[in-house]
């Protein structure tokens, strides 16, 4: 039984795209189209787009999120942007240790830890990511690749301090790819974080912690993936850039719960 605790989260992630005049576009459709959806819904844009974007957003319901950030307070640290500067630009999430950070920009477990703590300071509600690599999932890792990731990552806190931390788990070879995970699939990782969790931080960490799926989620996956017992939202690229495809995700329809 889900948890009434678990509110669901709908956060697109617009990576590296669209111009400021788009970004508000937009935007504004997000905020308009989702009004009645029973779910927390959120934008992670682009650095440059975050002010602009926040404009648009303010006084909704609609939060707004960065994509990383850097987990030093200030200083030479050229090309980055730190956990104020993203609080200070109106985003009150933040994605951290995406699976594109980590194969194309090196980013470590080690890395998503202390961009956590950073983000938990500045009180952003961080979105984690973990997954596996198809090589991993074919060889029978996956498990050991989601406890590693998630041990790492939510490494040393206070439990009272991670109260706010939200997990996607985003299987490499489902992102940008057009292949869902099945339903089955996304549940089997789900339930087995939620355990790896509790072992983390105990029972009642992992009974409400949320747990989003992300990889390929269209209008045409979502209701049967937040079905599952163990998904409590959705992380979505391509179809978060699509307006009417991101409120029709974003009010998912799901008869009850298992
Ligand atoms: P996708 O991306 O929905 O385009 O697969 C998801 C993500 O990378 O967060």
């Amino acid at each position: 039984m889900t948890s009434p605790v678990r509110r669901p989260l709908i956060a697109g992630n617009w990576k590296m795209h669209l111009t400021l005049a788009q970004s508000v576009e937009l935007a504004k459709a997000v905020r308009e189209s989702t009004k009645d959806s029973p779910a927390e819904v959120a934008v992670c844009v682009p650095f440059t787009a975050l002010t602009v974007v926040a404009e648009v957003l303010k006084g909704s319901h609609v939060r707004l999120g960065g994509q990383d950030l850097y987990w030093e307070p200030q200083g030479a640290f050229t090309g980055e942007v730190s956990a104020a500067q993203l609080a200070d630009a109106g985003a009150t999430h933040v994605i951290i240790g995406h699976s594109e950070r980590r194969r194309l920009f090196g980013d470590t477990d080690e890395w998503v830890n202390k961009k956590l703590k950073a983000a938990l300071a500045a009180k952003l509600v961080p979105i984690v990511c973990v997954g596996e690599t198809l090589d991993e999932r074919q060889s029978n890792k996956t498990f050991r690749v989601l406890e590693t990731q998630l041990a790492g990552g939510l490494k040393g806190f206070a439990p009272a301090d991670v109260s706010a931390v939200v997990v996607a788990y985003e299987p490499v070879w489902a992102i940008g790819t057009g292949v869902t995970a099945t339903p089955a699939q996304a549940q089997e990782a789900h339930s087995f974080l939620r355990q790896q969790a509790g072992k983390l931080y105990g029972e009642g960490f992992a009974a409400g912690l949320r747990i989003l799926y992300g990889g390929s989620v269209t209008p045409e996956t979502v209701d049967n993936l937040m079905a599952q017992p163990d998904l409590d939202g959705a992380l979505v690229g391509g179809a978060s850039l699509k307006a009417a495809a991101f409120m029709r995700i974003a009010r998912f329809q799901v008869a009850a719960k298992a």
